[in-house]
Parts: structure tokens; C-alpha cells; sequence
């Protein structure tokens, strides 16, 4: 808790600080703060066009920020706090940054489950944006290790609460469109993805967004010469997401993986199949960005 208390200290100093969801880590800064978010981009490296994510503690706490519809507020009170994210008209007076909206009428918000992200929003009382906390175009953090590999000297703080168990970002709903498959898959949601049609509504979905610094070569039966094998299932590697060949234990690991990959000797990733199923969807747009 000490450290919640430092961490909240600096938000309230206009710093940002590395927290984890249970999804991947953030970098969080208050919302309201325009210096604070210039922050954030500043660290990651973010282009100024990429909007942001917010967190807040409560459905009630989001309603003061965004217009929720019945079917938003639906989805909200089934699967708040959670990894959904929605995408909702902002309210004007509502006093969050411009820079967290990148301009847009609309906002991105969610109520993370996490007992960190839940204590620091707590202890500060604001409303925190935050991306996941790697530099720009890098894999997204599930540990803390990750944050200080991508981020070191640019960031304060890190608040280290282990391994995040969700593994892979929100699932991100607009209207009656998933933007951004997740943690929660689409029958979950009872919706439908949205069909890609080369428009960035999520610039998220930029192709090269969870890029490896080595090539990523996809369903692999087997390691070619020099290649750092991500198996899956019955097929093996030098590491496995799932021996069990279980969706959520792969989805957990994944980023994990593809940073030890990376920080590997080996020249190239190969990943083993992923079955197009539940958060397998989830995994396999990971991977296919990250392939590209
Ligand atoms: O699980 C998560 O969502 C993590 C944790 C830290 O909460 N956050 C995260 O944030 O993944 P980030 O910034 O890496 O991704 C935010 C995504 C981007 O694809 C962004 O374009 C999209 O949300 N987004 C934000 N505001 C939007 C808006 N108004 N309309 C459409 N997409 C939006
Ligand atoms: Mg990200």
C-alpha cells in the first residue's frame, strides 16, 4: 500500500506511473491533466493521433464522463469491472483532456478488475488514462520486467503486482461492433467483430502495433533452422503457451512469449496454430500484427 500511496503522489504531481490491469500493464496519468497525458505520449512515444483509454472506479463514475445507451449500460453491468472496454459519446463538460480523446466526440472507458489499478483510482479520486505501458509499437507488458525493459528511465514508477492473468488487452465495443477482440470474446458479448475495411477506428489496430524487433512466422508445425519455436497444444517449442492446449492459460502467456522470443539468441518466432475460438480470436490478432 506504500507504494499505492507513492504512486498516487506523483499522479497527483502530474507524473505517470506503470500499473498493472488485469490485462497488461498501464501507464497511467490523470485524465483531467493535459500536461499529465502530454506525459504518457511523451513516454511511450505514442503518436498524438492515438487516443486513449480511461479508467474509472465505477459505472456511476463513468456516467459522469460518457453517455451511456441501455445496451452500454447493459454490457457495463454485466461485465464491470472487467477487461470491456466501450467506446462511448464523451460529455463535454466532463473535464477530461483533449489529448486523451485525440479530438474525438467519443471516449474509450472502462472499470479494470485489478486490486492495484482499483486502489490507485481510490487514492486518487481521478479519473486515470492509460495504454499499456511499452514504448510505441512494442509488445504490450504482462509483468513488470517488461515495463522496465521498454520504458527505464522514462517513467518514475512501476508498481510490480506479478503477472497480469488476463494476458491480452480489453476487448474494446462501439455501438453493437467489437473494434478490438479481447478478453471477452463475442459470443460472450453477443456481438458481432467488426469486419476490418481498412478504416482506423481503433488506431490500435495499426498492423504493426505489437511488433517483435524479429521476423514472426505463423502456424508453425515445427521450428525451422534458427527459429525460437512458440508452441501450443501438442506441439512443443522451446517454450509452450499451453501444453493443456488451454485458450485462457495461452492468452496469459503470450506477450510473456513473444518478449522472451525477442530477448532470445534465436534469429526469427514461429508460433505454433491457435484455434480461432473464445479468446483464441483475441490471441490470433495479437499474432497477426504481430507477423506483420
Ligand atoms: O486492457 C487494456 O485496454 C489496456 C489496459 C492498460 O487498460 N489498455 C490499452 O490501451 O490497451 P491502449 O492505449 O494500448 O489501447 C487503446 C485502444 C487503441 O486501439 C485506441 O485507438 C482505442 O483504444 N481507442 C481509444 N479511444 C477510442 C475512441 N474514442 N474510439 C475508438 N477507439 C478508441
Ligand atoms: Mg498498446
Amino acid at each position: 500500500m506504500a507504494a499505492i500511496a507513492e504512486a498516487a503522489a506523483l499522479i497527483r504531481a502530474g507524473e505517470c506511473v506503470a500499473i498493472p490491469t488485469e490485462t497488461v500493464y498501464g501507464l497511467a496519468a490523470d485524465a483531467t491533466d493535459s500536461r499529465a497525458v502530454a506525459g504518457i505520449y511523451a513516454a511511450k512515444g505514442r503518436p498524438s493521433f492515438n487516443p486513449l483509454i480511461v479508467h474509472v472506479p465505477s459505472l456511476a463514475a463513468a456516467e459522469r464522463i460518457a453517455v451511456f445507451d441501455d445496451r452500454a449500460r447493459d454490457l457495463a453491468m454485466r461485465f464491470w469491472p472487467g477487461p470491456l472496454t466501450l467506446v462511448l459519446p464523451v460529455r463535454p463538460d466532463a473535464g477530461i483532456a483533449s489529448l486523451v480523446t485525440a479530438g474525438l466526440d467519443t471516449i474509450a472507458i472502462r472499470v479494470p478488475r485489478h486490486r492495484a489499478m482499483q486502489a490507485l483510482l481510490a487514492a486518487t479520486g481521478k479519473p486515470l488514462a492509460a495504454p499499456s505501458a511499452n514504448a510505441s509499437g512494442g509488445i504490450s507488458p504482462t509483468r513488470a520486467e517488461h515495463v522496465v525493459r521498454s520504458l527505464a528511465g522514462r517513467i518514475p514508477l512501476v508498481i510490480d503486482d506479478g503477472a497480469t492473468s488476463a494476458g491480452v488487452e480489453s476487448t474494446i465495443v462501439m455501438g453493437e461492433r467489437i473494434l478490438r477482440p479481447g478478453p471477452l470474446g463475442a459470443e460472450d458479448l453477443g456481438l458481432a467483430i467488426a469486419v476490418p475495411d481498412g478504416r482506423i477506428t481503433a488506431p490500435g489496430q495499426l498492423d504493426s502495433h505489437y511488433a517483435p524487433s524479429k521476423p514472426v512466422r505463423l502456424n508453425a508445425a515445427e521450428a525451422k533452422d534458427g527459429e525460437y519455436l512458440i508452441g501450443f497444444g501438442a506441439i512443443g517449442g522451446a517454450e509452450t503457451l499451453s501444453a493443456g492446449g488451454d485458450l485462457t492459460e495461452a492468452a496469459a502467456n503470450l506477450f510473456d512469449a513473444l518478449h522472451r522470443a525477442d530477448a532470445s539468441g534465436a534469429r526469427a518466432i514461429a508460433v505454433a496454430p491457435i484455434p480461432e475460438s473464445g479468446i483464441g480470436v483475441a490471441i490470433n490478432d495479437r499474432l497477426r500484427r504481430a507477423a506483420h
